[in-house]
This record gives C-alpha cells, structure tokens and sequence, in this order.
C-alpha cells in the first residue's frame, strides 16, 4: 500500500509509504491519494485531511526513475501530473505535516496543501534544475507566491533547500513542531477544524485561495457572496444561536 489511511474523529491522516524511495511520487501514488481523497471529501463527517510522510521524508520529488525515460511526446500525451489538479480541487481543508525532505514534487504537494505544519527536521527545495528540468506540480508558480520573486528565484535556480525555520520565516509553512509531536500537534489542529461546519471550513478556503488568483476589488465582492451563501445554512443559525445562548454549537454540515 502506496498510501496508508487512518482516521481519527473527522480527520482523515494520509501517510506516503513508499519509505525505500523517500516517498517519490509516482503516478499510482497521484491516483491512489485523489481517488482516496475524493471519496472522504464528499462524506459529511470528514472535516480534515493530513497529509503526511515519514521522519526522514515527506516526499523527494516526483519520481524520478518513472521518468527518466519519458520522450517529450509521451509527456505531453499522459499530459503528465494533470491528474494533481484533482488534489488542488479536493474541497476538505487539508493540512501537510512535514517531516524530512519535501523536494521538487514533494514541496509541491506540501504547498498544494491549505496549511503547511513542518517538523524542526524538515528541508523544502526545488532542486529540479539538478536534473535538467524545472518544477512540474506548480512549483514555480505556488513558491513564488508565497514567499516572493526573489526567494523563490534563489532557490528554484540554485536548487539550494531551505530549513523549517526558514520556511517559516518565508511564509511557506505556519508551524513548526519537534519531529516526535508533529503528527499529533497536526492532528489537534485538524480535529478544532473537523469540529466546525464544512460547508463553512469549505468556504473559508476557497476566499482565502481565491485571494492569490484575482484582484482585491473582485475578490472583497467573491468574499461577500460566499458570506452571504452561509445563511443558506442550518451551521450559521446554530453557531449564531449557541454564542447567543452561551453554548457550544454543534454543527451538523449543511
Ligand atoms: N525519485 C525516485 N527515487 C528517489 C527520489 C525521487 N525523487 N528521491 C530519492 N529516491 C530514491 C533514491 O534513488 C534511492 O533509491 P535506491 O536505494 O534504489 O538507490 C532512495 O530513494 C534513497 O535515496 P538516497 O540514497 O539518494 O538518499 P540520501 O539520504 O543519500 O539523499 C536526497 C536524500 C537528498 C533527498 C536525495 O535522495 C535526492 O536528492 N533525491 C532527489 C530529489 C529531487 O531531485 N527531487 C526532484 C524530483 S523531480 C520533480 O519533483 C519534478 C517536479 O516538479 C514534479
């Protein structure tokens, strides 16, 4: 098994196990963790998933031993490392608890994640220039946003792999935890998340993730109709009922 899931309340942990290849991400594991994934994304009581790898890696890269004998026709026909767009669309919040090395594909997938957590252990790069390519997963494009031009140059030119604390400071991971407690830390933080309503977890990403694509007047007016769309809701009526009467609301997901 490629990837290993485990379920704790509303949240759903994906463990990367291909520990003899750094958790190298082949296209059996693209399509293991979308087909897994958009399964529990449409399940009600699903609130969060964890992706996560193992203490030496998260993940190192895509695989490099499945391509390296790939023609520019055959990429270009498998169309390949479209089928990610697919993890990008899954709506459930989901967090990347990362240990170890997150390289290339495995930086990717970690920043195609709502929230970054990385263990003190950690190590991000874009070391694809080593190889005589460039990032595939949107690397170019998802680094550059979130931690600028400059930094995102230096590396993705350099290949040089930055540290957790580093990350931190770059604004590509939010917390960082000692590798032994990381994955639980990460699971606390996903239960607070599973425990409010879904249809407003979902919401909540969407405007923010809308932030990096349009511009702030459209955005502001995206913001307010997805506000608005919330009192479609039983959640709204409850969580305004329960602060009024002084109780913890208990959502139902719609
Ligand atoms: N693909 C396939 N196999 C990989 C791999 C990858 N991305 N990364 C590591 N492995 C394999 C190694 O080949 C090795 O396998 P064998 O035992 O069969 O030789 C095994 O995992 C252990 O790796 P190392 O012996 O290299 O371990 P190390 O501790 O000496 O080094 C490392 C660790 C620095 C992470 C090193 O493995 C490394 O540099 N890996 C490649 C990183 C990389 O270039 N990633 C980008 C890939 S391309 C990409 O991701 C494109 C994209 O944008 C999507």
């Amino acid at each position: 098994m490629d990837i290993i899931d485990k379920h704790y309340g509303g949240v759903v942990v994906l463990q990367l196990n291909r520990p003899k290849n750094l958790n190298a991400l082949n296209t059996n594991i693209m399509h293991d963790i979308v087909s897994i994934m958009s399964k529990y994304d449409k399940e009600p009581e699903v609130g969060c998933f964890v992706i996560t790898g193992n203490e030496k890696a998260f993940a190192a890269g895509a695989d490099i031993k499945e391509m390296v004998d790939k023609s520019y026709l055959e990429m270009l026909d498998e169309d390949f490392f479209a089928g990610w767009e697919q993890f990008v669309n899954i709506k459930t919040p989901k967090i990347a608890a990362v240990s170890g090395y997150a390289l290339g594909g495995g930086c990717e997938l970690a920043m195609m994640c709502d929230m970054v957590f990385a263990a003190e252990n950690a190590k991000f790069g874009q070391p694809e220039i080593k190889l005589g390519v460039i990032p595939g997963i949107g690397g170019s494009q998802r680094l550059t946003k979130l931690i600028g031009r400059v930094k995102a140059m230096d590396m993705i030119l350099t290949g040089k792999f930055i540290d957790a604390k580093e990350a931190k400071q770059a604004g590509l991971v939010s917390r960082i935890f000692p590798v032994e407690t990381l994955l639980e830390e990460t699971i606390k933080v996903a239960k607070i998340i599973s425990n409010y309503s879904k249809p407003t977890t979902q919401k909540a990403k969407e405007v923010v993730n809308r932030a990096e694509e349009i511009g702030l007047k459209e955005g502001v007016l995206f913001e307010r109709s997805m506000f608005h769309s919330l009192f479609a809701t039983q959640d709204q009526k409850e969580g305004m009922k329960a602060f009024i009467e002084k109780r913890d609301p208990d959502f139902k997901g719609f």
